[in-house]
């Protein structure tokens, strides 16, 4: 494709959005599949679990990530229900506080971290150390004494040099740790590069066909110390198209048939990772947990009929598809502008009072996001805007197009939905701005679960 001589944002005119934007007949409408479940609009006011936006600016400022506790955790449900004879860990990395981990724990999944930090935040909760499984291709030995200091039920070995700490932790501490191996399976998920993480040009796991795998197996088996469970898998992030999933698990359980045929070694489970796509606007179409698990537990019963071998205890680790759809960004009007661009189109631009800190997908993935005007309803026609936050970078784009009433203006609130996921856990304080609290909505009830940062934060940290 040319390359526009001002740069990629200039390329589209302001008046055309992407093709997959339609112009809404009423723009003060919602698209129900982007929201949470007990979100809806009384009045023209976007109203979760029975509370006003109107009352939650009030009382907690702006922005604030707004959590419709029942979405999440029917989420959460949904996938046990969908997979009753499999482990489901909650991936933590999308979204944790110990809130998190308590609706986590109450719904009986289990949790995956991958760092010491996320294992700090589940043990404060009271998670049981047993259901915790550990993740990182880079864990330290601080990390890994901690987890199994606490006992985790599994760590998921990424490298070589982690088999040596592993083992050396075990001998001194007297204990056996159960492992699990990352294994590549070469295949590309269609996803953004960032975020796909099964070919072979990357830094997760060991490689199937280039036989690190079985390299790998072969010494953790020879480890008194190590008990391995079995292999894992994770192919990337916000997947559609399940070829990848069903060429990766296919390979995966051939490896695991050769594991029991050349070592004479079954192993007992098997961990297909996590990557379910949300919709963050109408081009997504995501897939029910129940519709997953059946194409899921499909294929893996089909191969392991094909190669003999008994069907392993199955494991997932979903994050995006609990927390991501559960929770919507509620931030607040400051600045409009229309700006005229080449060719004499126009776009407008409005401000909000958060941005890259709070969502960092847009510059990161250039994922797109949709909004509403949250605040009343307007009479005024839908135009197509671009919504930016405050942060000096002109990659700071909250929604890059979406057709919000002409008449949006300072004060208005705007509320953009599949925040839950990879916004609050990826938040910086770029231009010190603090980051957002975050405040669970349930049966009327409002309560901040992460409180926003302070000036008084910085300075902690400023001991300069
Ligand atoms: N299991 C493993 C081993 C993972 O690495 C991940 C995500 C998951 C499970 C959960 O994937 P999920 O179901 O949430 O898609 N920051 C990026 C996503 C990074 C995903 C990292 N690993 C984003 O905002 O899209």
């Amino acid at each position: 494709m040319h390359a526009h001589e001002a740069g990629a944002l200039h390329g589209q005119a302001g008046d055309r959005g992407p093709a997959w934007l339609r112009t809404p007949g009423d723009p003060n409408e919602l698209v129900p599949q982007l929201w949470a479940s007990s979100v809806s609009k009384i009045d023209g006011v976007l109203t979760v679990a029975g509370e006003s936006v109107l009352d939650l600016a009030e009382r907690f400022g702006t922005p604030t990530y707004v959590v419709d506790e029942d979405d999440f955790r029917a989420r959460a449900r949904a996938f046990r229900d969908a997979f009753p004879d499999a482990d489901v860990y909650y991936a933590a990395k999308a979204f944790l506080c110990t809130a998190a981990a308590r609706w986590i724990d109450d719904e009986g999944l289990n949790i995956d971290v991958c760092s010491g930090g996320e294992l700090a935040v589940a043990l404060r909760a009271g998670f049981p150390a047993e259901r915790i499984g550990l993740h990182g291709n880079n864990k330290s030995v601080a990390e890994l004494r901690r987890a199994i200091e606490a006992g985790v039920g599994r760590i998921i070995i990424d490298s070589v040099e982690e088999i040596e700490r592993i083992v050396a932790l075990t001998a001194e501490l007297g204990v056996t740790a159960r492992v699990m191996l990352r294994v590549t399976a070469g295949v590309e998920a269609h996803t953004h590069e960032y975020i796909s993480t099964s070919h072979e040009d990357q830094k997760f796991g060991f490689s199937i066909t280039g036989g690190d795998a079985l390299d790998a197996v072969r010494r953790i088996l020879a480890e008194p110390g190590l008990s391995l469970r079995g292999l894992h898998s994770h192919i990337g992030s916000q997947i559609f198209v399940t070829d990848g999933f069903e060429v990766a698990a296919r390979r995966v359980l051939r490896l695991h048939a050769q594991i029991g045929s050349e070592l004479d070694v079954t192993l007992p489970e098997l961990d297909l990772g996590g990557g379910f796509g949300i919709a963050y606007t109408t081009q997504d179409d995501p897939s029910t947990p129940a519709d997953l698990a059946s194409g899921m537990l499909r294929i893996v019963d089909e191969e392991c009929a094909a190669l003999g071998i008994e069907v392993p205890h199955l494991s997932i680790e979903p994050g995006r598809a609990i927390a991501g759809p559960s929770t919507f960004t509620l931030y607040e009007v400051g600045t409009t502008k229309s700006v005229t661009l080449d060719g004499g189109a126009s776009r407008r631009y409005v401000s909000v009072d958060g941005g890259m800190s709070d969502n960092i997908r847009p510059a990161l993935y250039s994922a797109d996001y949709s909004c509403t005007l949250a605040s009343r309803a307007s009479e005024a026609s839908p135009v197509l805007s671009r919504v930016v936050g405050k942060h000096c970078e002109s990659g700071d784009i909250v929604v890059k197009d979406e057709y919000l009433p002409g008449d949006v203006t300072a004060g208005d609130l705007l509320a953009v939905p599949g925040t839950g996921a990879y916004c609050r856990s990826l938040a910086s304080t770029y231009n010190h701005v603090p980051r957002a609290a975050v405040v669970a909505v349930r049966g009327g009830e409002a309560r901040v679960i992460l409180r926003r940062e302070t000036e008084d934060d910085l300075f902690t940290l400023d001991v300069g």
